[in-house]
This record gives C-alpha cells, structure tokens and sequence, in this order.
C-alpha cells in the first residue's frame, strides 16, 4: 500500500455490507517464524507475508545481522548464510515489540545478544521478565545498560521451567533458545495460542523435536541439526475477527475467504454468534450473515481458547449497538479498555472499572474526529465509524497500518464508504 504519507480515513455511517474480502496472511504468526529463520544457515521463503510495517522492520532489524531479505507480492525470502552477530540498536527496537523475539535464536546461535528495548503498542506496562527468567535459568546472565539488555552465556543449558503467565512471547522467545541449548527443556505452563503452535510445527518442519504442541507443557530437544525450511503462512485470525465482528452490528452478507480451517476462530464465532450472526462455512471461505441487531452478553478474554484480547476493543465497539446492556472483562492487557473513552466521545456509554468495562445499550454513536493510539483500537474505531451518523474522522492510522494491510480496500470491497483522507 503506498499511503504512507496518507494519516487519516473517513468513514461514512453504513447500512449495509455486501461483498467478499480475501483475508491477509498472520501477523503474529509471521515475526516469529521470520525471527526462527537465525536458527538455520541457508535460505528460507514465506509466502502469504502480509505487506504491513511490523514485517518490514522485522526485515530491517534481521538486516542489522547481515541476513539478506527480498520481500515481494507477499512472498519472503530469507537467507541467513552471511547471517553475523551485531548489536540491534533501540531506533530499531523500538519499533516493534517482536524484536524481543530475536533475543532466543541469538542466544542459541551466538551465545550472546545485545538488543535496545522493544517497543510495540501502548497496551499496558508489556516487561519482559517472564522471556529474561527463563532465560536466567538456561544459563544466561542478563543485564540492563543504558537501556539496552545484554545477554550472554557461555552455553545455554536445558531447564525445567514454569512460567507464571502464559506469555506468548515469552514461550516462543524460550522455545527458540532451547533449540540451541544443551539438553533437554521442559516448559511448563506456556501459551496454546495458534502462533506457538505454528512456530512449533515450523520448527519440526526445521528438523527440531518438539513435544507437546498444542499444550501446556513442551519439551524440546536442545542442539538438534536443524535446516532451512520454506513456510506458507496461515491467515490473520485477528483481521478474520475484526470483520466477522464488524459484520454482527451492521445488516451484512459478507464472504471471507482464505479461512481454510476455522479452529483458531471458535471462540470469535460463537460471540458473533450469541450476538445475532448467522455464520456458514463454506470450502476455503466463511458466509457472515446479520440484520445489524445486536444482542447482548458478559464477555471477557484470556488465553487461548477464550476470546481473544486483540478482539476486545472491536468487541466493545459492537455491544454500544445493544438495545441492552453489556460487559467486558479484560484479563491480558491491564490498559486495554482505553477505546471507551473514545466510542463515549461518539455517544456511547461505557464506564470503566478496573478491567472491566459495563456498556450500557440502547444509545447511538455520531460521527467525530478520533484518534488511532494502537493497531487493534484503531481497527475498532473504524468499525466505529460505520456504525456512526454522518461522517467520522480517524487520524494517526500508521498504528492500523501495523497490522492491517489495507483496511480501507477490504472495506470498499463490502460497499463501505471509506476513504483515505
Ligand atoms: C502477543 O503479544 C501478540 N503480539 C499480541 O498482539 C497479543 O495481544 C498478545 O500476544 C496476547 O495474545 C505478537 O504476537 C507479535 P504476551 P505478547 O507476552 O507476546 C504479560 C496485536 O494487536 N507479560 O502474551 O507481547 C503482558 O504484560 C498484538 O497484534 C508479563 O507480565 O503478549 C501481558 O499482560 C498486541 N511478562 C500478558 O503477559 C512477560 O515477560 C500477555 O502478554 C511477558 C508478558
């Protein structure tokens, strides 16, 4: 997408979506598969790797360690032979928070990492003690200098060890480090969600042994010989949901396709579902069908299965559209509820406690001039502005563009009114 100069989008209230949008590739799949790539000297290519700037950065960060990336017509390709050790600087760092992610294949390719802090949406306070513990106890010693972390070990050694959250980055970060240690690591107590299964079957596909994938607890085998090994990267589950949620609250028809298996969107369905959806599958494609009315419920997210985090701001989006009222509990992201104070500044009525948000039904959003602070409340406050009278304003959309190749061209593709402005 060349907007880049392009900062805000217009949205004109909508009555009616009718169309099919082809589903990008994952995100949050893609940057750790990208990051895994360290893990093997030779060359590697994704296909289905969404245009968006977190790959990109991803791309300039893996540059700074001499690997070589070609990215075109969503296909990538990585060669990490010349692949040589250097420090990450924060400029870089700073942009993404997967950059913690290349922290574990640096540890196990070259015993040492020294990397500025990661950045990534304002979502809360987001450490990463659960990534430095665990690697403290494979044999690592960790410091903080001037803000940059540095990471070193003489070899990293196997462990047993429990997180004490389900971090997904964290098991992915450990999950990569202990390809490269002595031994045998146990993980207990890791995150289920669909990209650390992805990550884990990648890295079979690399020659790693894994087991346990798809539970809480994994055992990797440490110093396997481990290859090169193309990927075809799955759908964005997270995108699926956006519009499968946005299609619940306006009076829709709309085809997804590229949703060749729908495990990773169970939980999403069966909201979209209670909330007055009516969801057909179909091969390699999902039919949304709604009359806009929304029903209402007591929702909350967590680890997955549950409903998902990234969802909850489009989720509350939604539920203003309820004659009756309805609540959210946030359990991953303590500042994650911050979209209300938008979605009232539109007309809604939400009040926020803690982590959980009570909306109340019954009351009509209208257009406004709104600001995108994040990737997944500036998605939600497009979907805001569908469901709002007249016209509304969203500005700052580089954080949309994080993660969403071209929300504004899905949209059009369903007879949305939307521009960039
Ligand atoms: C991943 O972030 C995703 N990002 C997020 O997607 C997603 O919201 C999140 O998982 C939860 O599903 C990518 O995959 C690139 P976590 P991650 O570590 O790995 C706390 C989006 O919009 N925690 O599972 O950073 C943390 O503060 C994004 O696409 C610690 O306390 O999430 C949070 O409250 C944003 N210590 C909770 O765990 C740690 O060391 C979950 O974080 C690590 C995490």
């Amino acid at each position: 997408m060349g907007v880049g100069c392009l900062k805000a989008i217009s949205v004109k209230e909508t009555s009616k979506l009718k169309g099919t949008i082809e589903i990008q590739g994952s995100k949050n799949t893609v940057l750790p598969i990208m990051a895994s790539s360290l893990l093997a000297s030779g060359s590697m290519v994704i296909t289905n790797c969404p245009d968006i700037e977190d790959v990109h950065v991803m791309c300039q960060l893996l540059k700074c360690l001499h690997v070589k990336t070609y990215y075109k017509n969503h296909t990538l390709e990585i060669d990490t032979r010349q692949a040589t050790y250097a420090m990450l600087p924060a400029e870089l760092t700073g942009k993404l928070r997967s950059s913690v992610l290349l922290l574990g294949p640096m540890l196990a390719k070259w015993q040492r990492a020294q990397i500025g802090m990661p950045g990534g949406c304002a979502i809360g306070l987001r450490p990463i003690d659960i990534h430095l513990e665990g690697f403290m106890r494979m044999n690592v010693d960790v410091k903080l200098h001037h803000d940059i972390l540095c990471c070193e070990t003489y070899y990293l050694q196997g462990t047993d060890y429990t997180l004490h959250f389900p971090s997904v980055g964290a098991t992915q970060n450990l999950i990569m480090a202990a390809v490269g240690a002595k031994g045998r690591t146990v993980l207990r107590g890791v995150a289920r969600e669909p990209e650390v299964v992805e990550l884990c079957k990648h890295l079979k596909h690399m020659g790693v042994i894994i087991e346990g994938v798809g539970t809480d607890v994994l055992t990797i085998k440490g110093s396997s010989s481990v290859s090169c090994h193309d990927y075809q990267n799955v759908y964005d589950r997270i995108v699926a949901g956006t519009y499968i949620l946005m299609a619940t609250c306006i009076s829709s028809r709309i085809y997804l396709k590229q949703i060749d298996d729908i495990e990773s969107l169970k939980t999403i369905l069966q909201v979209a579902n209670q909330l007055g959806a009516n969801i057909v599958r179909m091969e390699q494609m999902l039919c949304i069908e709604s009359d806009g009315v929304v029903g209402n419920g007591n929702f909350e997210t967590g680890g997955f299965p549950a409903f998902p985090t990234d969802l909850q701001p489009v989720l509350m989006t939604v539920l203003t559209k309820s004659e009756k009222d309805s609540s959210l509990m946030e359990h991953v992201f303590e500042k994650r509820l911050g979209i209300a104070q938008d979605l009232n500044q539109l007309g809604a009525s939400i009040r926020v406690n803690g982590r959980e948000a009570k909306i109340e039904g019954g009351n009509s959003l209208t257009g406004h001039t709104v600001r995108a602070t994040d990737l997944r409340q500036g998605a939600a406050l497009v979907v805001a502005g569908l469901m709002s009278k007249g016209y509304t304003t969203i500005t700052d959309i580089s954080h949309i563009e994080r993660g969403y190749e071209d929300i504004v061209g899905d949209l059009r593709k369903v007879g949305a009114d939307i521009s960039y402005v």
